[in-house]
């Protein structure tokens, strides 16, 4: 009876070590074909910062809109627009900055400044070769805010 049984967990066991590795080759495949998000995709903090950086220099240049910048503190404006673009593409960021309607208030933006601004960031991921797709997605998670930027 001891043999018959001994001799039949051996199979058993055989099926649940087999269950349990191809379980975790399964999950293995799933992690690394599940799809990078929008930050993986850009190239993480460094290559988004590079991206910021550049767009706020082609704002400084930018005749239509740098005069709403002349009194903004710089570094700080372009961490906050690194840690809210870092989050909002699925990135490890926090955004702790203001929200958009309280950081536009008085300024009274219209749609022109907002377009000059796209625009500037346009320019800026395109020097730094920025895909096309990747830009749109990109700006498809801003230009659900302008609602809260322009006339406030
Ligand atoms: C989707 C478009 C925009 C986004 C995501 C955005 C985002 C931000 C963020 C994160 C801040 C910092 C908030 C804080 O300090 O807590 C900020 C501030 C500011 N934004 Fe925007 N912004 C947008 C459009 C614009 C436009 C179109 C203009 C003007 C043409 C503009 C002018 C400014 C200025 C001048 C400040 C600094 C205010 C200060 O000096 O404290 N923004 N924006």
């Amino acid at each position: 009876m001891r043999n018959s049984l001994s001799f039949l967990s051996k199979p058993l066991v055989m099926t649940a070590f087999v269950g349990a590795v191809t379980m975790t080759g399964a999950l293995n495949a799933h992690a690394q074909t599940a799809s990078p998000t929008l930050y993986d995709q850009l190239g993480g903090k460094p290559a988004i910062t590079k991206v910021v950086h550049d767009m706020i220099v082609n704002v400084a240049a930018d005749n239509r809109i740098n005069h709403f910048f002349a009194k903004t503190n710089i570094p700080h404006l372009q961490m906050e627009l690194v840690n809210q673009v870092c989050e909002g593409t699925g990135g490890p960021c926090k955004y702790t900055g203001l929200s958009m309607k309280q950081a536009h208030k008085g300024m009274n933006l219209n749609t022109a400044d907002f377009n000059a601004l796209v625009e500037d960031l346009q320019k800026s991921m395109d020097s730094n070769h920025v895909p096309l797709g990747l830009q749109n997605q990109l700006l498809a998670i801003l230009a659900p805010m302008q609602p809260d930027v322009v006339h406030q």
